[in-house]
């Protein structure tokens, strides 16, 4: 989960690889560290804590290395300390390595290398990879220019797990290895030099070239060159990508932080991801070519994802149900890949990953195409493994997403994945057409609407000021509305760190009720005209126990023992989860404001979940 920054060119490599660091920081942040080669030797600077940390170190801001390597650690194995912050060494200290990911067989290896005679100084799985590669580069009697390479490759086929690893050796003192499985990692190609990184926000400022990696893919890099092997050390090509983002989107751009910048941006993310699909009405979905005649051979749609990507689909089961009538069954995706789900060529399974690198989604695409399932990805990241494995990719137009509580991915996956009911509904023919032309009207007003809720945060925020001491609070909805209030609670949670809950309003009487005393915080999201009667009554009966009580609407509601109504905009039930979930974010973020917590970084988070 953590981030990895590389660079080999002309210029000073610390302060480009602390700045991409800085950058990374969203997806790891319990210590930090880099290696530059200075004077044929390898200087490795480390310290616990934040990227910023790394400036208290003596000598930072004289690296002259032209050539090095830094990470910024989510702690797997081993507390967060700077023995065990990365980059860790080998014995002889002729090799540095940062390594993202787990070494799952890291306690047989470490066993190995200490009968070798090989020590370890931190209680990193990651220590055995260099000690590793010095192990095998001894062994190698033959002295050529690839000698460096085999280590690493021998190294790669004695690890198990997943690994994202940068390697600096002072036996090729103008020269970087990387390789990667099952975590990211991307090239960033300059003019006379080089960039590596977890992801592209973080080197857009340098380029806008990249080169992607596959699976066990291994890379030596050099100022001028950038040579590919497979993992038997055989070249192969690859092709450059250009990538459109623009570097002023991965900035806070005047917001004071990336989540208020980013609930800012949903409009704009709306609108990109319905104009890019959604052209004058017609619903046309780059990279999906799928035909009716397989539309009707499915009997049954497994929507799969983690956290809010999960509540996307959960959010939105209900259109394929009403307007395709097929089945739809949303599941976690840690579960799903473990629990043999009933799953053959008649299945369609959709993936919603906004990183594509979160790996119990992709392990869970892997399982359903070896079952022999149709698998279609929507990410949010062009080039991520997520779309590299999956038989469709469909995309989101959020732009990069940094804050580590998710904003507008949620939005844009909830707008994409109702465009795609529609448009398997166009095709399967099995409701009035006119259903469809009227959700695209409602789908084409969503950014205005959005900036409408935008335009006036006070209420939201007052009522913030009023209960942010608080230690549990309750969502309720019912319907769309109760899908949506799972994201307004996990937010709460990741961002405040206070305990929350979410209930369909109606269940709330079999069992939780007991816990709604004096003074307790209740959220309740009432959108549907149908159901407002009653999801009033529930109100009601948490009220009469002591409730304070916070509803956001469409509705006309008069009730003066509700302590603060939210009216939004009217749209379809379908469509309402991307209006509602506005204020829910904005009363997450007003709380963790208040009470001075990072809102961006939340503790023990990640941005990218790339480890099970
Ligand atoms: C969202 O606020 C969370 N940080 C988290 O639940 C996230 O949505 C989840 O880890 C899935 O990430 P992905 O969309 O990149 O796969
Ligand atoms: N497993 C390694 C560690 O705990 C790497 C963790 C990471 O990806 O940051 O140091």
């Amino acid at each position: 989960m953590c981030g990895i920054v590389g660079y080999i060119g002309n210029k000073k490599a610390g302060p480009i690889l602390i700045n991409g660091l800085l950058r990374l920081e969203y997806r790891g942040y319990d210590s930090a560290g880099i290696a530059t080669i200075e004077n044929d030797n390898i200087k490795v600077m480390k310290n616990k804590g934040r990227v910023n940390n790394l400036y208290e170190l003596d000598g930072i801001n004289n690296l002259v290395g032209t050539i090095g390597i830094a990470h910024t650690r989510w702690a797997t194995h081993g507390k967060p300390s700077k023995e065990n912050s990365h980059p860790h060494m080998d014995n002889s200290n002729s090799f540095a390595v940062v390594h993202n990911g787990i070494i799952e067989n890291y306690h047989e290896l470490k066993t190995f290398l200490i009968e070798k005679g090989y020590k370890f100084v931190s209680s990193t799985d990651t220590e055995v990879i260099p000690n590793l590669i010095h192990y095998y580069f001894s062994q190698d009697k033959l002295n050529d220019d690839k000698k460096v390479l085999r280590a690493v490759k021998n190294t790669c086929n004695s690890l198990k797990g997943s690994y994202a690893i940068e390697i600096l050796s002072k036996y090729n003192k103008d020269k970087m290895i990387v390789t990667r499985k099952d975590n990211p990692l991307v090239i960033g190609k300059g003019n006379g030099e080089n960039y590596i990184s977890s992801d592209i926000p973080a080197i857009l400022s340098y380029t806008k070239d990249f080169y992607l990696l596959d699976d066990n893919e291994i890379v030596e890099l050099s100022r001028d060159d950038v040579k590919f092997y497979n993992k038997e050390l055989r070249s192969i090509k690859k092709q450059v990508k250009s990538i459109e983002w623009g570097a002023l989107s991965a900035e806070k751009d005047g917001y004071d932080d990336f989540m208020l910048k980013e609930i800012y941006e949903q409009p704009k993310a709306i609108r990109e991801t319905v104009g890019a699909k959604l052209d004058n009405g017609h619903i046309e979905i780059d990279g999906l070519e799928i035909t009716k005649e397989y539309l009707e051979s499915i009997n049954k749609i497994y929507i799969v994802a983690c956290g809010t990507a999960m509540h996307a689909g959960v959010a939105t089961k209900s259109i394929f149900e009403r307007l395709c009538k097929i089945p739809v069954e949303v599941d976690i995706a840690s579960e799903f890949r473990y629990r043999n789900p009933l799953i053959d060529e008649k299945t369609l399974t959709i993936y919603v990953s906004q990183s594509g690198e979160t790996a119990d989604t992709i392990a869970a695409l892997k399982l359903a195409k070896l079952k022999g399932a149709k698998t279609l990805a929507i990410s949010n990241v062009i080039g991520s493994s997520i779309t590299r494995e999956a038989d469709y990719s469909i995309y989101t137009h959020a732009g990069p997403e940094i804050a580590v509580a998710s904003t507008k991915a949620y939005t844009s996956q909830v707008v994409l994945l109702n465009i795609l009911g529609m448009y398997f509904a166009e095709k399967l023919e099995r409701v009035d057409r006119d259903i469809i032309n009227k959700l695209k009207e409602d789908i084409f007003k969503l950014p205005t609407q959005v900036e409408e809720i935008l335009k006036d945060t006070n209420r939201i925020h007052k009522f913030a000021k009023k209960v942010y001491k608080e230690k549990d609070m309750f969502f309720l909805g019912r319907g769309t509305d109760y899908a949506v209030s799972m994201e307004g609670s996990l937010k709460l949670k990741e961002i405040s760190y206070i305990h929350s809950e979410s209930y369909a309003s109606g269940e709330l009487k079999h069992g939780p009720i007991a816990l709604i005393e004096n003074g307790v915080t209740v959220i309740a999201i009432m959108t549907n005209s149908e159901l407002v009667e009653k999801s009033i009554s529930n109100v009601e009966e948490v009220i009469t126990r002591g409730a304070k009580v916070f509803v956001i609407t469409s509705e006309e509601i008069d009730n003066d023992e509700i302590s603060e109504i939210i009216k939004i905009p009217k749209t379809n039930t379908f469509l309402s989860p991307i209006l509602s979930v506005i204020p829910m974010q904005l009363f997450a973020y007003y709380i963790s404001k208040e009470k001075g917590l990072d809102v961006d970084k939340p503790r023990n988070l990640a941005k990218s979940v790339t480890v099970e």
